[in-house]
């Protein structure tokens, strides 16, 4: 595996590949979740390059960017044990100039849920992601419905700006127990842990609802509440898979998605139905 951290050196590599390269951006701290994305990739690709990247500009003022978990070692460790070709690490000098244009993303999805807790938050994970793309020029870019409300606007992106990319969704990976592996879950506390269990029992209660028939999206909103009750709710929603709201529920076109706090620790899940 090479390991490169700046744009040159990884510049001179990209122009000797041949072949389709499959690009997984990442933030570190990597877990099993950003692995099954890895292994995807490895499958279908001759080059796979990994970017581990704690972007800032996709953190807002009050965040964690400077706790944010940082495993180097580990992350190097299980990159090499996937069959990683390219590990692409670079410092924020590299990544970012003092003067450069700003990609915004669409007004009407950047400010709903996650946009609204986070202003600004998904300007900055498509420019970085779009800077990721034109270093790499991958064939195809992993990405997972973990997230989304991401998975969605970089979608959009590559469909609006005429990217030659296929973007790879991939499935949540969960502990055993449902917990949505995710590189935050390293906040909580052994107590935390098991009340973050509540936001896939959530899930699991509201799907079950609607296998039984139940349609109404506001009910189920309220079923994914009950199941919330003790923790801080940032929202419980029902959504067509494009993110528009519906009185009715469509079986394979939507997506019920939960943000909530478990202490100081904000945790999202989501599943698509
Ligand atoms: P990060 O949170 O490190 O996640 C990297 C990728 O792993 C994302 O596509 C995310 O959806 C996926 N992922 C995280 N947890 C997962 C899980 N439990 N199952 C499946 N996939 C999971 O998302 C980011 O970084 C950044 O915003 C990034 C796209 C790298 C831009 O900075």
């Amino acid at each position: 595996m090479k390991i490169v951290s700046t744009v040159k050196e990884l510049t001179a590599l990209r122009e000797e590949l041949k072949g389709n390269i499959g690009l997984v951006p990442t933030m570190g701290a990597l877990h099993n979740g950003h692995l099954s994305l890895i292994r995807q990739a490895r499958i279908q690709n001759d080059t796979v390059i990994v970017s581990i990247f704690v972007n800032p500009t996709q953190f807002l003022p009050n965040e964690d960017y400077s706790k944010y978990p940082r495993r180097e070692e580990a992350d190097l460790k299980v990159c090499t044990l996937a069959g990683v070709d390219i590990l692409f690490m670079p410092t924020v000098e590299e990544m970012y100039f003092g003067t450069e244009p700003e990609i915004a993303a669409p007004k009407n999805l950047s400010y709903i849920l996650e946009g609204e807790s986070r202003p600004g938050h998904f300007d900055g994970v498509l420019r970085v992601v779009l800077k990721l793309f034109h270093l790499t020029r991958p064939t195809n870019a992993y990405f997972g419905k973990k997230d989304a409300q991401q998975l969605y606007l970089i979608q959009n992106m590559v469909k609006t700006l005429f990217l030659h990319v296929n973007i790879v969704a991939g499935d949540i990976i969960r502990e055993n127990d449902g917990l949505a592996l995710s590189s935050r879950n390293a906040y909580l506390s052994e107590k935390e842990r098991i009340k973050a269990l509540a936001l896939s029992i959530a899930l699991k209660n509201a799907s079950q609802a609607i296998m039984k028939g139940e349609r109404d999206a506001k009910k189920v909103e309220l079923i994914m509440l009950e199941s919330l009750k003790d923790l801080r709710v940032d929202y419980a929603k029902v959504l067509s898979r494009d993110f528009v709201c519906k009185e009715q529920i469509v079986i394979k076109d939507t997506i019920l998605l939960i943000a909530a706090y478990v202490g100081q620790t904000r945790l999202l899940d989501n599943l698509w139905i």
